[in-house]
């Protein structure tokens, strides 16, 4: 598949340039998310650490974290768990600070979910955050990631409706729901969405209280990116749910 052709492919490469570099984003981070994974999304350090509870302790865990960026969010799992980690991401400027940012018991490939493969039985733990949209083909991309996991392992998944996925009646009527229950898969969910929300409120407020860190670093395009983000803050949450809704999916294969 041609770079070019593929969501947003352009807009990743530059912010993973951005991510590494701006202090002032690594501060926004830390203080809307709790920790600095270079989100582009709604992934706080809550969220995150409901992951550390499905990997194994008694041994060193194998985990994949599918459109893993820079590869922070293994590192912190690393740091808490001593696993493996193994990520791919389609930016070569976010896999290239995977690379040179966790060097043990790593592997980060550049490469597009359909395209990049492990072999069967592979992992303990895959998570995506804010991923599963991006696959050309979703249903095929299921099958993939339950062959790539062991038996008894988990796949979790922090799941967004209202941007790139349409919002549906509820958990049972996502995308990624209709698919799980057309392959007789198990899941069980939870409903983050005011959790989503409250972090919205956050981001909007550390976004504007490092506007002038952003303008010394000559990133004010970025700043102005961050509080567009937060738009849909202006609405109360009976409004906002109306619209937009998070879960997180986990099933165990
Ligand atoms: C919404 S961001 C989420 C990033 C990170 N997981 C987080 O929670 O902040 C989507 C990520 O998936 C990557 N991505 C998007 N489309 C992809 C594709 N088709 N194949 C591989 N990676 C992709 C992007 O580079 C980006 O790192």
């Amino acid at each position: 598949m041609e770079k070019d052709d593929l969501l947003f492919y352009n807009e990743y490469e530059q912010f993973y340039l951005m991510a590494k570099d701006s202090e002032a984003f690594k501060h926004f981070c830390r203080k809307a998310f709790g920790e600095d994974f270079s989100q582009d999304g709604f992934s706080d350090v809550s969220q995150v650490e409901r992951i550390i509870p499905f990997i194994p302790k008694d041994k060193k865990a194998h985990i994949l974290d599918i459109g893993c960026g820079n590869g922070k969010l293994l590192g912190y799992l690393q740091k808490k768990t001593g696993a493996y980690i193994y990520g791919f991401d389609y930016s070569g400027n976010a896999i290239k600070t995977a690379k040179e940012l966790y060097e043990k018991d790593s592997e980060f490939t550049q490469g597009c979910i359909g395209e990049v493969d492990y072999p069967v039985d592979k992992f303990d733990v895959i998570t995506s955050m804010d991923t599963m949209y991006f696959a050309p083909d979703m249903s095929a991309f299921v099958d993939q990631i339950m062959k790539w996991l062991k038996k008894g392992g988990v796949f979790f998944t922090c799941y967004q409706e209202g941007d790139v996925m349409p919002k549906t009646a509820d958990e049972n009527t996502s995308v990624l729901a209709m698919i799980l229950k057309d392959k007789k898969i198990d899941y069980d969910c939870i409903d983050i969405t005011k959790e989503s929300y409250d972090l919205l409120l956050r981001k909007r407020e550390a976004a504007l209280s490092l506007k002038e860190e952003f303008i010394k670093e000559g990133n004010e395009e970025w700043f102005e990116m961050l509080v567009a983000q937060t738009d849909y803050a202006d609405k109360p949450f009976d409004e906002y749910k109306k619209e937009m809704a998070r879960y997180i999916y986990t099933v165990r294969a």
